[in-house]
């Protein structure tokens, strides 16, 4: 194996999906204390974000955007690095949420053991499904009182349709868990050994015996394919179970995967060094206006002080200072691998779903934008500043913060969200970064769709709808309608074009 390949097989990308409340918090603070990336547990996030309710929602974000926690958190465990992929917690950011996923090669899905699989879980689930992502399942908070853990494996397997095997067993319930025993390795994990007669021990005698008969072992291929998901019984809060869940990743957890582009399948060992930007985020440094562009490597080697080219300007780009980010702290990456994310500060040249690349012209493929269901006119307070609105929501909306539209008749702009939340986040941001006061509208469109067809049938199909016709960020047509039904209508009357409902970056 080649310095680079050894190097790559050693990175574990991977997110945590959950419900609020299951423990992705916990879990983190505890798997990052495991990396000896932090001290102490409990530094991820001031305890008085935990309660985030929504009016208070805006000052956390402005916390957190000068923080440096959020994107990506860097540590070593087992010989391995491992990139933690943080994944917005409201579903008002999923697009967001969706577009991390796409940059990760296996996600921990945490479950309450009292709760069972919730809605977020499920949507979440449904995500990295959809791209056939692996996954392990941690069932959390062991140490109160849980469901039993046949039922809780039945639960996953029947509501997900998802195979499931057991690779850790409870020892022990609720106030007197113990630690896991590994089906695997076969080998007990306990904070203090147990004698063989503690009413624990005999218990999990009878049920090792009841799971190796009914229950599937653990299986790498299907794991790989997205099929089967190990299943790690643990409380985060305690600190049980979460050794045994990177000691996991580490010994099957999958190294980065291929990924596909407009011309090709890239490798994640060539030695071509290809990157995708998945996620832009503002205001890190409250110093400089500057934003970090969060990139996958996918192929290769990335060095400090190289020139890159920047696939859709067909730019150069010199990388002078790609970085790392750890819990409480970011550095120079001099280099980085296949697998690793680097944050590269720009001032607005880099966009979501750039691909980057040491010389090739290709795309990555698979970062959509999806068609927003809500759809709000921006009111300007101070005619004076329209420039400067134009401009501040044409940054915004390359950030990720809102998809924005250009109505073709010269009207106002239009937003599109995926969730209000996100509403309050631009009005916000807008006042405090570019002290632009605006209001929302509604409008009378309940959707929008991007056209795709032969150009003259496009453009003859805007001209006879021009009221209705906008451009998105890109200049890309796209069709309002007032309702399913009239968009319906517009599909079955225009049958050479289509009226999509996602767009792909890049
Ligand atoms: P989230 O990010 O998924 O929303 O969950 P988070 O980690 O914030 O955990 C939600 C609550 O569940 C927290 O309690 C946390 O302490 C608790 N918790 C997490 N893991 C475990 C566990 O393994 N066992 C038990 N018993 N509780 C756990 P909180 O009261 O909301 O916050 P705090 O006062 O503890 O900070």
């Amino acid at each position: 194996m080649s310095d680079l390949q050894a190097e790559i097989s050693r990175r574990r990308t991977f997110a945590i999906i959950s419900h609020p409340d299951a423990g992705k918090t916990t879990l983190t603070e505890r798997l990052l204390r495991a990396g000896g990336a932090i001290q102490l547990a409990g530094n991820v996030r001031a305890k008085g974000e935990r309660r985030r309710t929504r009016s208070d929602w805006m000052s956390i974000e402005r916390e957190r955007g000068i923080s440096v926690v959020t994107s990506v958190m860097t540590f070593e465990y087992g010989g391995c690095v491992f990139n933690l992929l943080d994944t917005p917690g409201h579903e008002d950011f999923s697009e967001d949420t969706y577009r991390t996923l796409t940059a990760v090669d296996s996600a921990v899905m945490v479950i309450d053991a009292a709760k069972g699989i919730e809605d977020r879980t499920r949507k979440l689930f449904e995500i990295c499904r959809l791209r056939d992502i692996p996954i392990l399942t941690f069932i959390n908070k062991m140490d109160r009182e849980a469901q039993d853990p046949f039922a809780l494996l039945d639960e996953v397997s029947s509501a997900l349709a998802l195979d499931t095997a057991p690779a850790t067993w409870p020892v022990g319930r609720a106030a007197t868990f113990a630690g896991t025993y590994d089906l695997r390795e076969r080998r007990l994990r306990v904070a203090e050994e147990l004698p063989q007669s503690d009413p624990r021990m005999v218990a999990l005698g009878e049920e090792l015996e009841l799971v190796q008969a009914a229950l599937p072992e653990f299986d790498k291929e299907s794991f790989d394919a997205g099929h089967l998901t190990p299943v790690f019984f643990g409380s985060a809060m305690r600190e049980i179970g979460v050794t045994d869940l990177l000691d996991a990743l580490v010994s099957f957890g999958p190294p980065p995967r291929a990924q596909e582009t407009d011309t090709r399948t890239v490798h994640a060992d060539e030695q071509a060094m290809t990157a995708l930007v998945f996620k832009i985020q503002a205001n890190m440094d409250p110093n400089h206006r500057d934003r970090m562009a969060f990139a996958r490597i996918c192929s290769g080697r990335l060095q400090r002080g190289m020139r890159l080219r920047h696939v859709r300007t067909e730019k150069q780009f010199a990388l002078h200072t790609p970085q790392f980010f750890f819990a409480r702290d970011r550095q120079l990456a001099e280099e980085a691998f296949a697998g690793d994310v680097v944050g590269i500060p720009n001032h607005g040249t880099l966009r979501i779903g750039d691909t980057l690349t040491d010389g090739e012209s290709l795309r990555f493929t698979g970062v959509p934008h999806f068609a927003p269901e809500i759809l709000r006119r921006v009111r300007l307070d101070d005619a004076m500043k329209a420039k400067k609105l134009r401009q501040a929501l044409h940054e915004l909306a390359e950030e990720g913060v809102v998809q924005l539209f250009r109505p073709q008749d010269g009207s106002p702009a239009i937003v599109g969200v995926v969730g209000t939340l996100q509403l309050d986040v631009l009005q916000a941001r807008l006042a405090a970064e570019y002290g632009v006061a605006i209001g929302f509208e509604a409008v009378p469109y309940s959707l929008a769709r991007w056209i795709e067809g032969e150009k003259n049938a496009v453009a003859g199909f805007a001209a006879s709808n021009r009221s209705a016709m906008a451009d998105d960020l890109d200049g890309d047509p796209v069709f309002l309608a007032g309702s399913a039904f009239m968009m319906r209508r517009a599909a079955e009357m225009n049958t050479g074009l289509s009226f999509r409902d996602t767009k792909q970056i890049g």
